[in-house]
């Protein structure tokens, strides 16, 4: 536990220098490799040693190197590829969880964190927003499999971020309409998205803040990994936007872990740990049960029920009361 630090940066490296795609299907020698990354090659040769290590490669004769298939799902042309996770985690979250400590301290977010994604760079962007949209489409498989989506015509994704759910969900569901709605600086990247997913007849980026605002008329209204984010003042700014733009018989349906009241030495649990430390660098926090039906009873919402799924997401339904 103590030495993960390497783990995360020896798979980041690899990723950096785009080894897995170099690698793909093939055995591919150290020498080559290190040419077509343009890096030191034998430095790339200690690297892919390393990866060997760590399950994620596997060494033939010739000082040829191929990806295992855990190792894989490194790739970005690959269903399920972690690559945008492994480049939020390396870049975001490792600078800022060594300032843990001081969050503990202070119970305000970590001193470099400024909180705000109005002002992340493009770069930030980008790098967070490909790891959300790589952990929606999880989040969305996951949800569809426990919760019926069909029901709803129109659904728009409040915080959908480059729309990972959405995309999920218009694939599964071909009459749904559904649109993401996020700050300005997501357009962009969302748009290439969609439009790479060939959706962009059917999913409309609207531009906004969600704080002051979400557009009135859908059917389904969805917050993934958007509550989490805040303390309960913002949390709730956000859900009486979307209670004012809900008609009576619309539904709130809510994506997060949801903290159990009593944690174990669990990998389950270690997972829901993990993100709540992960709020709490950034100033959010993970929730029970019992505090998201609190705070959406705040905001004139009735929780309806929570639905586990298969992953570590649950379904949290609420309708407006
Ligand atoms: C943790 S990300 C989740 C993204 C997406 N729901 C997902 O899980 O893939 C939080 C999202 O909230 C968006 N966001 C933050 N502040 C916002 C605001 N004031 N108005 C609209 N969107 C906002 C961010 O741009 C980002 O896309």
């Amino acid at each position: 536990m103590v030495e993960g630090y390497w783990s995360t940066q020896t798979i980041r490296a690899a990723v950096q220098l785009n080894l897995p795609d170099i690698l793909r299907d093939n055995a591919v020698a150290a020498d080559e490799a290190a040419r077509r990354a343009e890096a030191h090659a034998p430095s790339v040769e200690r690297l892919l040693r390393a990866m060997v290590t760590l399950g994620l490669c596997e060494a033939e004769a010739g000082r040829r190197y191929r990806l295992t298939e855990l190792g894989r799902l490194l790739r970005s042309d690959v269903e399920g590829s972690c690559q945008g996770r492994v480049n939020f985690v390396g870049r975001t979250l490792y600078p800022v969880f060594a300032e843990l400590g001081e969050a503990v301290r202070t119970g305000r977010r970590a001193p470099s964190v400024k909180g705000e994604f109005e002002s992340s760079s493009p770069a930030q962007v980008a790098v967070t927003q490909a790891a959300m949209a790589e952990s929606s489409l999880i989040a969305a498989k996951a949800a569809c499999e426990a919760y019926d989506f069909g029901r709803f015509s129109t659904i728009l994704d409040v915080g959908g971020g480059f729309g990972g759910v959405i995309a999920y969900l218009l694939a599964r569901f071909p009459d749904l309409r559904a649109d993401v709605f996020d700050l300005p600086n997501v357009k962009k990247g969302a748009e290439a998205y969609l439009e790479k997913k060939g959706l962009e007849a059917r999913a409309r980026f609207i531009s906004g803040n969600f704080t002051e605002g979400v557009p009135e008329g859908y059917d389904g209204y969805c917050l993934k990994y958007i509550l989490h984010d805040w303390q309960d003042q913002k949390a709730n700014a956000i859900l009486m936007s979307c209670r004012r733009a809900m008609a009576p018989g619309a539904t709130l349906v809510v994506l997060e872990m949801v903290v159990p009241e009593r944690l174990e030495d669990s990998v389950a649990h270690r997972t829901i740990a993990r993100g709540d430390m992960a709020m709490m660098t950034w100033g959010g926090k993970e929730r029970t049960g019992d505090e998201y039906r609190r705070l959406l009873a705040e905001a004139g919402f009735e929780l309806t029920r929570i639905v586990p799924t298969a992953s570590v997401f649950s379904v949290i339904e609420a309708k407006p009361v």
